[in-house]
């Protein structure tokens, strides 16, 4: 009887915090939960920036940053001293092709896990007839200043990130097929995604959404759509860049694509503007591939794309190891004999559905613990029972651990427990519960 009038004065007590206190459901063992920060805004000024630099190596160089020529090693050191002065670890991967050595810049950013690596690149080689401006100076410059922006964010991804610069594209995807046939099976298999950026600043724009792999066809697309921006599957080539060998390698693959000697048509124009009857760009593989040669807006737009795939993509963890539990301590006061209370916990980053060993650790403080109704609610409101009333059950407190048989749930949502006191004069209230997955 004490402990019974002790246990209603401490609800009282609690009661007044409980309603004040925002129910928090609180990840806990040693696997957080998935987390996806909105990615931010690019520069499209910095972006523009390095395309600038890359113009005057070109300039100062023979008017070309092709394989094997001066301009191509410098456009490598500018690239590389600005990763590595940001923080990246940088690897210079050498090659030869056509007798002379190649480059390809590979930036791995501290931290993520390195099992599941998502991955961005866009060849840094012009041809011999031009600066390679938009081919591919624009891919280039929105995924270095993607990756500065990684660093100066301080973004701290679930998964492993690396960018990646490629030499001799333009010879057949010479750098990047070096790299893929240098990966390790077991090094291949931790790439979840690859994604690719070759022309994003074309100068009578189109937005081309490659489709290979529909999870980060989506991320692309749903972007683009947000903001009013129509997309098409990207056709002008499959093979046609350094995605191939990713591809062919079983490796998830996505990119963003603005277009390049194919003729934009009146359908297209009327979606995206500029002018039907003329290339995507006029100077694809052109002297006047410049700095000149790129529609700002376009470049903008596939740059905020690209850092909102990286961060969406990275940010989300694949299934977390079984054992990941997700808690809720705010008190919730049982009304004595009354309508059942109800505590949430909103389940996030489990993919697919809940075990069919769901453990549910349940912590109730209660007087006479057989006037408690228990159920689990599931995020589709199907309910399980883990307890019933009983008149005979003149124990306190329930404090257990019961296992449901979850595995026809989605595991992510709002999951509840749902209490209800049926009898009067005992009283109690939920001190704390936890879903185990
Ligand atoms: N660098 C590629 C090339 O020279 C450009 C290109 C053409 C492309 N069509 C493409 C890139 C389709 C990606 C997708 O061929
Ligand atoms: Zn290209
Ligand atoms: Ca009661």
């Amino acid at each position: 009887m004490s402990s019974a009038l002790q246990a209603r004065l401490l609800t009282a007590a609690l009661s007044a915090a409980a309603l004040a206190a925002v129910a928090l459901a609180v990840p806990t063992g040693q696997a957080t939960a998935a987390q996806t920060l909105a990615a931010p805004d690019i520069s499209v000024t910095n972006v523009k920036a390095h395309l600038t630099q890359l113009q005057s190596i070109a300039t100062a160089n023979s008017g070309n940053r092709a394989h094997g020529r001066a301009g191509y090693k410098a456009s490598v050191d500018y690239v590389k001293a600005k990763l590595d002065a940001a923080g990246f670890t940088t690897t210079l991967q050498t090659f030869t092709s056509s007798g002379s050595t190649g480059y390809n810049v590979i930036a791995d950013w501290p931290g993520g896990d390195t099992d599941n690596v998502i991955m961005a690149g866009a060849h840094l080689d012009s041809v011999t007839a031009g600066p390679g401006i938009n081919d591919n100076g624009s891919g280039s410059a929105a995924i270095l200043e993607t990756a500065l922006t990684v660093a100066s964010s301080g973004y701290q991804p679930t998964k492993h990130l690396r960018f990646a610069w490629w030499g001799a594209e333009e010879l057949g995807m010479i750098g990047s097929t070096y790299y893929v046939n240098n990966l390790s099976t077991a090094n291949k298999a931790k790439i979840d995604g690859y994604l690719n950026f070759d022309m994003i600043g074309s100068p009578n724009p189109g937005y081309f959404v490659y489709d290979d792999d529909a999870t980060i066809e989506a991320v692309f697309k749903d972007w683009f759509t947000a903001k009013g921006i129509a997309t098409e599957i990207e056709t002008e080539g499959d093979g046609r860049s350094d995605h191939a060998p990713f591809d062919d390698a079983g490796i998830p693959i996505g990119g963003l694509f603005s277009g390049a000697d194919y003729i934009k048509t009146t359908a297209q124009a009327a979606k995206w503007g500029g002018t039907s009857g003329k290339a995507f760009d006029a100077c694809y593989h052109a002297s006047c591939d410049t700095s000149s040669n790129i529609n700002d807006t376009a470049l903008d737009n596939n740059s905020d794309a690209i850092a909102n795939a990286i961060w969406t993509l990275s940010g989300t963890a694949t299934t977390p190891p079984t054992g990941t539990s997700f808690e809720n301590t705010t008190d919730v006061t049982i009304g004595d004999n009354s309508t059942a209370v109800e505590s949430p916990i909103t389940v996030t980053g489990v993919t697919g559905n809940a075990p069919t060993a769901l453990a549910v650790a349940v912590d109730i403080k209660h007087t006479w613990r057989g006037d408690l109704v228990i159920d689990l609610v599931a995020p589709d409101s199907s309910t399980y029972r883990l307890k019933s009333s009983s008149s005979s059950d003149s124990a306190d407190n329930v404090i257990t651990t019961y296992t449901v048989n979850a595995s026809t749930e989605t595991a992510n949502g709002t999951w509840k427990l749902r209490v209800q006191d049926v009898a009067a004069q005992d009283t109690g209230y939920i001190d704390s519960w936890k879903l185990t997955f």
